[in-house]
């Protein structure tokens, strides 16, 4: 059975709200999804890190802080430099999601910190492979659109000022889910 373990860190509960979308959508795949959360910077990472090396994939998922990921996730990247040495996740695949405030408030800079730290332990990134949400360009893509954002590296999901039962939007948890349920395919397809 595939495993894929979702890493992620979430200060408010939003990005917990789109990491369960990503869960769903791994066991839409017929795969196990393993939710490990950060609580914070400070933590000691074995447990954490000992789990996902378990796993045939690794989704990290991060809110976006200052135009990048959270210091929690960061610290868990640095954690996981043990784990670089032996190169011990190299050949799981990896993919990312980044929630933010604003539409675009910098998501792209905090996925790319994943996909370096991806690169780093020698894994295959898996994208989106999803087409913009908003292809007529003029207007705004209704909040149900898949990848109403446009990003292509990672998912990026968007949190209005408001608790995570009612933000992000549905389409945003519903591109979330189309990542877990590719990644599970993936990496069951490289198992096998
Ligand atoms: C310290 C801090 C810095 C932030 N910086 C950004 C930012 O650069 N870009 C952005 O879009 N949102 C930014 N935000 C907003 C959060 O990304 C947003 O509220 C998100 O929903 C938080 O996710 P969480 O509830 O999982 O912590 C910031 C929030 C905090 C607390």
């Amino acid at each position: 059975m595939t495993t894929i373990a979702i890493v992620y860190h979430s200060g408010y509960g939003h990005t917990a709200v789109v990491a369960q979308a990503v869960a769903e959508g791994v066991t839409r795949a017929g795969a196990t999804p393993k939710l490990l959360k950060i609580e914070n910077a400070a933590q000691d990472f074995a447990p954490l890190l000992e789990e996902a090396s378990k796993a045939d994939g690794i989704i990290f998922g991060t809110p976006v802080y200052m135009g990048d990921v959270s210091a929690a996730l960061k610290a868990f990247f640095e954690a996981s430099s043990k784990i670089w040495y032996t190169q011990g996740w190299a050949g799981k695949v990896a993919a990312g999601f980044a929630n933010g405030l604003t539409a675009a408030g910098n998501k792209d800079n905090a996925l790319g910190s994943i996909f370096v730290l991806a690169m780093q332990q020698g894994m295959i990134w898996v994208g989106t492979g999803l087409m913009p949400g908003n292809m007529e360009g003029n207007s705004k893509a209704a909040p149900e659109a898949m990848n109403r954002l446009s990003y292509s590296i990672g998912v990026g999901t968007q949190s209005d000022n408001a608790g995570p039962d009612v933000t992000p939007p549905s389409g945003d948890k519903d591109t979330a889910r189309h990542l877990g349920e590719r990644v599970a395919k993936i990496a069951a397809k490289l198992s096998a």
